[in-house]
């Protein structure tokens, strides 16, 4: 199987704080991979060394073949990001932000595709409207729109279901889960354990930096046991050692 995302010890110290502490993970192409774990764990900042937005203290990363520390900007340029409680620039409008992006990323018939995606997320009335003015779940939609709107071979989502109604968390966990049927892969932090469970292949947990467990998530299943039992039970056993 061709791997898409590897870490090997990887590690990030602010100051005195360590943040991420000798990670080694594994993501394989067409995979949903979950990254969970409690408040302050590292979720973020993992996120933050594969997309290279900070540096690395220590350890290594590649990801779709590229070194992160040796080529950020060319990471950048391959993967959709939606960072964490990030938010579209207040003085475009949802359209001008789209294209703004398509720019950046050389990316084609910008007007169609967005026509589709504000369709497909319900917010085509929202289309000409300053994003200071837009709901919080509307501007959550158009980050996600612009980490999909090139198709890229992989998503990292930092709370891909954050801000979003019922609804729409629904039509958000067809298209991921559709996404990587079509052999791209992608790679999510997350607190929602069913939602994990019910739609990622693979995950990893991660405990005060530390990497506590990774695997399939049919491994757990097959034993008829159900990823938040798990999860509590493994912090709650780190918490107490
Ligand atoms: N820029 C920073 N400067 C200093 N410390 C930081 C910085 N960013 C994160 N940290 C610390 O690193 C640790 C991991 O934080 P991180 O944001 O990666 O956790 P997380 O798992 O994403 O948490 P949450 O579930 O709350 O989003 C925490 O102790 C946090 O306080
Ligand atoms: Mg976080």
């Amino acid at each position: 199987m061709e791997v898409v995302l590897e870490t090997k010890d990887l590690t990030k110290n602010y100051g005195e704080v360590i943040a991420v502490s000798k990670v080694s993970l594994r993501v394989e192409k067409s995979a949903l991979f979950g990254l969970l774990g409690p408040n302050g764990s590292g979720k973020t900042t993992m996120i933050k060394m594969l997309t290279g937005q900070t540096s690395l203290t220590g350890g290594s990363a590649t990801v779709l073949g590229i070194d992160v520390t040796r080529d950020p900007i060319g990471v950048r340029r391959q993967v959709g990001i939606i960072p964490e409680q990030e938010t579209p620039p207040s003085f475009l409008t949802a359209i001008e932000y789209l294209k703004f992006v398509a720019a950046v990323r050389n990316i084609p018939d910008i007007e169609t595709k967005a026509d589709w995606w504000f369709d497909f997320l319900d917010f085509a009335d929202k289309k000409n409207v300053l994003c200071k003015d837009l709901s919080r779940g509307t501007r959550q939609k158009l980050m996600f729109t612009q980490a999909f709107i090139h198709e890229p071979a992989l998503a990292l989502i930092d709370e891909p279901l954050i801000n979003f109604d019922p609804i729409m968390q629904d039509v958000v966990k067809d298209y991921l889960s559709g996404y990587v049927r079509k052999g791209r892969t992608i790679f999510i932090s997350t607190h929602i354990l069913e939602v994990a469970e019910e739609i990622c292949s693979g995950f990893a947990i991660l405990h005060k930096g530390k990497l506590l467990h990774t695997g399939p998530v049919a491994e757990l299943t097959g034993r008829n046991e159900h990823l938040p039992s798990f999860f509590l039970s493994l912090v709650r056993k780190d918490r107490n050692v």
